[in-house]
């Protein structure tokens, strides 16, 4: 069994591994935990990081002492841990005060207060080294279409992240901002709730250099999308700039199960795509790997770190499977038979003109379209076989 070291990246929000049980319909199955505890067993299971929300570490309506106390006890067992935090987070969701949403609430002096409570979070997140601010807008929505105006929405949210954009850069830190989608939960429907639209309001931003995209394996999914394809999409604009890894079996409210416990076969092609799917087959992105599951409310203590574990486990060996993949023979034939190469040659030739493309006969005159009736079969489906062949540790590893 491959085991975590931090050098695999791999970190947990503090509001996972903390996740108490509670659900619409019960209450907590599980005592609250301690962030210091958190931080020591994340380090001994070989977690590289703890990310978190303001309130996570100090309860919403905390006095500055008590908040500072939470900070130094967390800055504490870091020290004595090598643990780092590599992103925070607000949470705008929880209090009664964000019941519309925080920076797109109908309430302009709640959208003044968010606003203030993030700047309080991004100055902490500085300070602890976080290069990276999530911005998750789970209450940035609706349940009645009559009751919220979303181009203003969209505006307001715009004038929002303009503001933090020009205040990171004020200040000189080395913070940069990540987008969450998600379709809906709690709001019956949330604004940018894919990576498509989200990517498409990063470019409506005063500095889209600045803000990118943190994608949610269940997020994506619960839309009925493919991940694996959102985050190449993702990394084709140079917007991947942090990821929530956990499982979802298929549209339904927001499981966040352990990564593959939901849809393997998706999990294989994006762990394969992030370590393989960089220049000269290198990996595709060099950020956390960063858990955004909840520990089921059926689980005692044990069954927290149990999954946490299972969490990074799972990662690996898809991360060798993919590997073996990859170094197959057979793969490699098949990937050739499939033309998957051929896709990066580019339709035109070079300098290739539009009356040099007309008068190519063999475009379109000569081009025998019956061929492709009963022959030119592309061989995906073997493909795809054995890829499920390495998945189920038929072939390569053992
Ligand atoms: C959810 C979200 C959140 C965010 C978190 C960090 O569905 O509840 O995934 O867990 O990731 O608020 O921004
Ligand atoms: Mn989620
Ligand atoms: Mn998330």
């Amino acid at each position: 069994m491959p085991t975590p070291t931090p050098a695999d990246k791999f970190t947990f929000g503090l509001w996972t591994i903390g996740y108490n049980g509670t659900d619409p319909f019960g209450g907590p199955t599980r005592p609250p935990l301690d962030v210091v505890h958190a931080v020591e067993k994340l380090a001994e299971l070989g977690a590289a990081g703890l990310t978190f929300h303001d309130d996570d570490l100090f309860a919403f309506g905390s006095s500055d002492a008590e908040r500072q106390t939470q900070i130094d006890r967390l800055k504490g067992a870091l020290a004595d841990t090598g643990l780092t935090v590599p992103m925070v987070t607000t949470n705008l969701f929880s209090a009664p005060v964000f019941k519309d949403g925080g920076f797109t609430s109908n309430d302009r002096s709640v959208r003044r207060f968010a606003i203030r409570k993030v700047l309080r979070q991004i100055d902490l997140g500085a300070e602890l080294g976080a290069q990276t601010f999530v911005m998750w807008g789970g209450r940035e929505g609706a349940e009645y279409d009559s009751a919220k105006d979303v181009r203003q929405a969209l505006e307001r949210y715009r004038e929002a992240v303009n503001f933090l954009g020009d205040y990171v850069v004020e200040k000189g830190y080395d913070l940069r901002f990540a987008i969450e989608p998600k379709p809906n939960e709690p709001r019956g429907d949330i604004l940018l709730p894919t990576v498509g639209h989200a990517l498409a309001f990063i470019d409506s931003l005063a500095r889209p250099e600045l803000v990118g995209l943190n994608p949610e394996v269940g997020h994506e999914q619960m839309a009925g999308l493919n991940f694996a394809a959102g985050i190449a999409q993702a990394l084709y604009h140079g917007k991947l700039f942090h990821i929530d890894l956990n499982g979802q079996r298929g549209i339904k409210y927001d499981q966040d199960l352990v990564f593959g416990h939901g849809d393997l076969h998706n999990a294989f092609a994006l762990v394969d795509l992030l370590e393989n799917g960089g220049p000269n087959g290198g990996p595709a992105y060099d950020g956390p790997r960063h858990f955004d599951y909840k520990p089921s409310r059926t689980e005692d203590e044990t069954g927290v770190w149990d999954s946490a574990a299972a969490n990074m486990r799972t990662y690996l060996l898809l991360k060798e499977r993919a590997a073996a993949f990859r170094a197959d023979p057979e793969v490699q034939e098949a990937l050739e038979a499939a033309r998957v190469a051929e896709l990066a040659q580019p339709t035109f030739g070079e300098g290739e003109t539009y009356d040099d493309f007309v008068a190519d006969r063999s475009a379109y005159e000569d081009f025998d379209t019956d061929a492709y009736l009963g022959g030119k079969g592309f061989g995906f489906v073997r493909l795809q076989q054995l890829a499920t062949e390495h998945l189920l540790g038929a072939r390569g590893i053992r």
